[in-house]
């Protein structure tokens, strides 16, 4: 049996003209593009629809995603206006938990109150402050619809303790006050002062924020857990940034299971007479590679104050204040709870 030779007629003509047409309008298009691409805008000029449209989209000098297509914020890459009107109307209260014990308790003023100036404003917010000095708390005026709870807990000897309970007590309190209270929750260090806008653009289901010292170096610089022996090891070939342990954030419960697999790990680890090489930062290093981040906040979320600002960084929106550490540690320690270039 054979098979008919398959008859090849060439396409109507109608098919080849519409095929033309379709290679012209795509180039058309491109050469759009090209022109109106962000690199060939006029810096600065400040007028014309375009640049508006196009002028929150500008920045070329960062990477503004990772490459699980998650946001990494920078100052630039989002426009507030139209962040706060989408969150604005979801009526969201925000969580924020510190610490202040011992002599910490001395920075929650400028904390509170740069806080009032510059975080989440026009939100609900709910501020969650742990303390063994609950006498010592000072009365900040707080805006309508910001609140302030003060949590005893026990004092400690060992700041590497006061670390070490961080994430149990956080947990704990989700449990019993926070989930019921909040929608979304940041777990910030109380050594720090507000400078620029905090805002919704930093709210996602589990946010972190990148490192001031290692957001310009690559991965093997990063100073993560690297003896197997820890739960909150790291191998060479492992990790995508290094993040910062001043500041968890996320949807609440995102965050009450972030803080209870890394206070099980911790204790493994304490079991074994191991402590990573920079505690709950290590393991939370590990849990955020092992649970990508949903949204990535850029340095300027976490600067330091000795740190001086670089071109990438155009705003500090929360820097930690240079401090004596012999003064404010209990067990004068020889070097800070996070890791630091
Ligand atoms: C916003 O949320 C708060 C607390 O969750 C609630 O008391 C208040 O009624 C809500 N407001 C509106 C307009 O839904
Ligand atoms: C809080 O605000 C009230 C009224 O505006 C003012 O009288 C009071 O001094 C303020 N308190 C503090 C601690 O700033």
């Amino acid at each position: 049996t054979t098979s008919p030779a398959p008859t090849i007629s060439p396409p109507p003509r109608t098919t080849i003209t519409t095929i033309s047409y379709l290679l012209l309008v795509l180039l058309l298009l491109l050469l759009l593009n090209t022109y109106l691409s962000p690199q060939t805008l006029p810096q600065n000029t400040g007028s014309g629809w375009y640049e508006d449209l196009l002028g929150f989209f500008r920045r070329t000098d960062v990477v503004s995603v990772t490459p699980w297509l998650a946001p990494i914020v920078w100052e630039g890459t989002f426009d507030p206006v139209l962040i706060d009107n989408i969150y604005k109307p979801m009526n969201l209260t925000i969580a924020t938990t510190v610490f202040a014990v011992g002599k910490y308790v001395s920075f929650l003023k400028d904390f509170l109150e740069t806080a009032e100036k510059h975080f989440m404003i026009n939100f609900r917010v709910r501020y969650y402050v742990f303390t063994d000095r609950p006498n010592e708390v000072p009365s900040v005026n707080l805006s309508g619809g910001r609140h302030l709870t003060v949590i005893s807990i026990p004092g400690s000897n060992r700041w590497q303790e006061i670390s070490a309970q961080r994430m149990k007590i956080i947990h704990n309190t989700i449990e019993t006050q926070i989930r019921k209270e909040a929608d979304y929750i940041f777990c910030l260090d109380v050594d720090s002062k507000f400078h620029f806008r905090w805002g919704a653009e930093s709210l996602g289901r589990l946010v972190s924020v990148i490192h001031p010292g290692y957001y310009d170096t690559t991965r093997n610089n990063f100073p993560y857990e690297r003896r197997p022996a820890s739960k909150a090891f790291m191998s060479m070939d492992q990790g995508d940034y290094y993040y910062g342990g001043a500041v968890i954030g996320g949807l609440v419960e995102d965050v009450y299971i972030l803080t209870k697999e890394c206070q099980k790990r911790f204790e493994e680890d304490a079991k074994n007479s191991i402590e990573a090489a920079w505690q709950e930062e290590s393991h939370l290093n590990r849990y955020l590679y092992y649970n990508k981040p949903s949204k990535v906040l850029s340095p300027e979320y976490l600067w330091q104050d000795f740190k001086a600002r670089t071109k990438k960084v155009k705003v500090i929106r929360f820097s930690g204040v240079i401090k004596n550490y012999a003064a404010v540690r209990p067990n004068a320690p020889s070097k800070p709870v996070s890791a630091s270039v």
